[in-house]
């Protein structure tokens, strides 16, 4: 039997994976000390590809960091990140490389093309009651898979700001996976998001996680509801989208960083333009332009008959907007019986 979950005390070392992230640490000596290091750590750079993908003014709003000392930090961040050119082919070689958790509906696989992808954000985002949750749920089991059964063979991280977390989900899904519930759990860490700045703290703590083990899949459900609790009024408008935008900044730099898979929620709010009524679909994703622009596959998720729901592509680079049908089932999200 190839019960393959990864095994909980088998940590990976990232710093050893041949072309994995690098630890901070390896940045030290040629005038870069260790409180140094000790500084970006705290600010959330954990690897040496995190600093070498900052912007240098975000270093030196780092407190201690002059702009001479992010110079230097990024200066030797570069020698140990291949950041130029290269060739088509050695883009299409990675590219080939990239791996993608299955969704648990072979339907809606086909529609994504093997499935979530990793290395970039997938948003998904519908009215209430569409299944984003139970989604969620069956991902965070199957990114625990191995690579043959179209896993990550990593942990999942769950970011929840809603309180719909449920273990007893996780669970059933890992039946239907053959994995025991006990190692399902035990892989998924887990944390409840009070305010947006919560949520943005713990990326930063998500980041040190992954330095130390292996880790395939974070999620974030949803990413916009303390956002619309936070900044209420029309006023703070600019004030909720530069916040937002940071959060996402976060985000695509941990799934460029450690390769791993960014799932977010959002919902849907009733389009205010009066262009709606010749909209077949009123409905549009929170957020605006901010989360279009940092989710590179967004899926729209609409009911079907009874436990049926629809997934439609949105807007992604390499997939043309087409149509899937799954279903919610008991054991999590599968192909609608017909
Ligand atoms: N144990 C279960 N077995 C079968 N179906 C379930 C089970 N639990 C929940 N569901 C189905 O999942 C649906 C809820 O989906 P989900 O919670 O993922 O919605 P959502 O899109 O996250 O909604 P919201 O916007 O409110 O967060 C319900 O309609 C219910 O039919
Ligand atoms: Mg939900």
């Amino acid at each position: 039997m190839n019960v393959s979950a990864i095994d909980s005390t088998a940590t990976v070392d990232n710093d050893c994976v041949d072309g994995g992230p690098q630890l901070v640490s390896r940045l030290e000596g040629n005038g870069i000390t260790a409180t140094d290091i000790k500084k970006l750590e705290d600010a959330g750079y954990h690897t040496v590809e995190s600093v070498a993908f900052a912007p240098k003014k975000f270093l030196m709003t780092i407190k201690g960091i002059s702009e001479a000392k992010a110079d230097k930090m990024i200066d030797e961040a570069s020698k140990l990140v291949p950041m130029g050119f290269t060739t088509a082919t050695d883009f299409h070689r990675k590219r080939s490389e990239i791996i993608v958790l299955t969704t648990g509906s072979k339907e809606l696989d086909r529609l994504l093309g093997g499935g979530i992808e990793t290395g970039s954000i997938t948003e998904i985002f519908g009215e209430f009651r569409t299944g984003k949750t139970q989604l969620c749920h069956t991902l965070a089991v199957t990114c625990q898979l191995s690579m043959e059964q179209s896993g990550g063979e990593g942990k999942c991280l769950y970011i929840d700001t809603e309180g719909t977390f449920r273990p007893e989900r996780l669970i059933a899904n890992a039946e239907r996976f053959k994995i025991p519930g006990q190692t399902v759990l035990d892989n998924v860490a887990y944390a409840r998001a009070y305010n947006t700045d919560h949520q943005t703290q713990l990326l930063i703590q998500a980041s040190a996680m992954m330095t130390e083990s292996r880790y395939a899949l974070l999620i974030v459900d949803s990413a916009t509801s303390l956002y619309r609790t936070d900044y209420s009024g029309r006023g703070e408008l600019s004030a909720r989208q530069m916040h937002l935008a940071r959060f996402l900044r976060m985000l695509l730099r941990l799934a460029d960083e450690f390769g791993i898979g960014v799932v977010i929620t959002n919902q849907v709010v009733a389009q205010v333009d009066g262009a709606s009524m010749f909209n077949a679909d009123p409905k549009k994703p929170i957020g605006g332009n901010i989360i279009a622009h940092a989710s590179t596959t967004r899926l729209f998720l609409r009911k079907g008959r009874g436990e049926t729901r629809v997934c439609k592509i949105y807007d992604s680079p390499c997939l043309p907007e087409a149509e899937a049908m799954f279903a919610i089932n008991a054991d999590g999200i599968g192909d609608a019986k017909e």
